[in-house]
């Protein structure tokens, strides 16, 4: 059995996302304790910007016309891609930063995302189990002054259950800021409650994610 994690927090010292991955990992962990865990931190070893578009470009010519950064970029969206299909299940560890997805994820995804393999249609993940944790500094729920602000945990989840066809769970804490940004005081009980909801589903999620719930199953 083996668990694919990648995490993209930049404070991993700090990390709210960290702290709840760490809950699914233990869970999978108890269930298969022989599991491998391929790691894959965003933040400690970033994926270079140009790689997209060089694994793009290569795609277009021949193997032998392909510039070296070409071929290097598209070897990296293999390694990705070999770490997604090879593994039994999935865990990603991504906060929301600037109101947007993390430029690591989003420039990671991008890149996996152009190995054929994976595509819309006859994708190698569909039905593939995984856990998403996300962390929002703040709170944008329905009702609160910037309900709509949160361009990341909805385009999360569109790419990694619509198009790539994963069997998703998503933990989300938001608040992550009460306790550390003293604007936020007001908000300590209801943080204190949203971050106990959000270790609960870090557990039961874990659970579902060692029992390889759907299709893959
Ligand atoms: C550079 C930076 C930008 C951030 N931008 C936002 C933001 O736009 N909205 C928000 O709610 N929180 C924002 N945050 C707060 C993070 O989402 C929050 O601290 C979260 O817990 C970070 O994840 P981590 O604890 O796993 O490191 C930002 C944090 C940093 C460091």
């Amino acid at each position: 059995m083996s668990l694919f994690r990648l995490d993209a927090s930049i404070l991993p010292g700090s990390s709210a996302s960290r702290a709840l991955a760490d809950l699914v990992e233990s869970e999978w962990t108890s269930a298969h304790p022989d599991s491998s865990v391929t790691r894959r931190d965003l933040a400690a070893d970033p994926v270079p910007a140009t790689a997209w578009a060089d694994a793009v470009t290569g795609g277009f010519i021949d193997e032998a016309q392909r510039t070296r950064a070409q071929v290097e970029a598209r070897a990296l969206a293999t390694r990705f891609a070999d770490e997604l299909i090879g593994a039994d299940a999935l865990l990603f560890a991504v906060p929301l930063y600037n109101y947007g997805v993390s430029q690591h994820f989003k420039t990671w995804f991008d890149l996996a995302y152009t190995d054929p393999r994976i595509d819309p249609t006859g994708t190698a993940l569909r039905g593939k189990p995984a856990t998403l944790v996300t962390v929002l500094g703040g709170n944008y729920a329905p009702g609160t002054p910037k309900e709509g602000w949160d361009h990341s945990t909805g385009w999360l989840r569109r790419v990694l259950e619509d198009v790539w066809g994963l069997d998703l769970r998503v933990v989300e804490r938001p608040f992550t800021l009460v306790g550390v940004n003293p604007a936020l005081d007001a908000f300590t009980d209801v943080a204190r409650e949203l971050k106990e909801s959000a270790e609960s589903n870090a557990r039961t999620f874990g659970q579902e994610l060692a029992a390889l719930r759907g299709s893959a199953a």
